[in-house]
């Protein structure tokens, strides 16, 4: 069990998820859109919505998105970004993603972007997201990933983020992300890695988790230590101004649900 729920600690953080943070995860959103094969009559779901980028930049292609989250503070961020971006056909609820609020067969498609590492369990999302989506629908997610076979990069990844957020349940590799889609029954299509354009860099990092004192040091010392397989996998660089840059994995996958 993670040492904090992420109602706590979205909450806590809600106002850190801005323009910046979004900046450091635009390839993934861009990869989603291009795969959502959205139509103007489509209705379709963002689970764990945060502060609402992917919702928000969905609205514009479809009929109808419902945002859902278990932060109410997250929530209150993201209908202000509906409500500055003019649009009207955005909803957002309360709701956890291992058991979504919805009747079955209500949408056309699920999206999920930067948020199952906090899940308490994925197979419940994928189960869910199945029995939501009309059958053809479509369900596309992305998040941060291990690569398949490298535990040391596996173990010392989720490690660090653990110490940054106490709401970080554990980033999956591919080979997982399939196993859990194939095995709530969708068809699998596509599977990418995506690699962000903007590093990320430690300090604004450790901000938006909320990450201070030692627990800060000690994941900047993870960082300066990362063993050389690390490093190499996710670009650590120290800066002349004493920060440090890094990118991380992403996946990003499509699949459909038998129609
Ligand atoms: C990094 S933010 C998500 C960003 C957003 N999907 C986007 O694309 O901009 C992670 C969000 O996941 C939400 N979350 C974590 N666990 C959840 C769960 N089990 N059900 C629903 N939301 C959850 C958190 O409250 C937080 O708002």
């Amino acid at each position: 069990m993670p040492s904090r729920t992420s109602q706590e600690q979205f909450d806590r953080q809600a106002a850190e998820y801005n323009a910046q943070w979004n900046a450091w995860s635009g390839g993934s959103l861009e990869w989603l859109i291009e795969h959502a094969h959205c139509r103007p009559s489509h209705k379709w779901l963002d689970v764990a919505t945060g502060a609402g980028f992917t919702a928000v930049a969905f609205a514009p292609l479809v009929a109808e998105v419902t945002g859902l989250d278990v932060s109410a503070a997250m929530l209150r961020e993201a209908r202000e970004r509906a409500r500055a971006a003019g649009l009207a056909n955005l909803v957002f609820q309360t709701g956890a993603a291992e058991s979504l609020p919805f009747p079955a067969e209500g949408f056309d498609g699920v999206v999920c972007r930067l948020a199952a590492h906090h899940f308490l369990s994925v197979p419940k999302f994928v189960a869910e997201a199945y029995r939501v989506l009309r059958p053809g629908g479509r369900l596309l997610a992305a998040d941060s990933a291990e690569p398949d076979d490298a535990p040391e990069v596996d173990a010392w990844h989720n490690h660090v983020e653990v110490l940054r957020d106490g709401s970080h349940v554990r980033n999956y590799t591919p080979a997982e992300w399939r196993g859990f889609v194939t095995g709530a029954g969708f068809v699998l299509d596509e599977v990418d890695q995506v690699r962000e354009s903007v590093p990320i860099t430690m300090r604004a990092w450790l901000k938006k988790g909320g990450c201070r004192g030692e627990a800060a040091a000690e994941v900047r010392r993870l960082f300066l230590e990362a063993p050389s397989e690390v490093a190499r996998t996710f670009s650590i660089t120290a800066m002349p101004d004493g920060d440090i840059s890094f990118q991380w994995v992403r996946i990003a996958l499509s699949a459909h649900k038998p129609a």
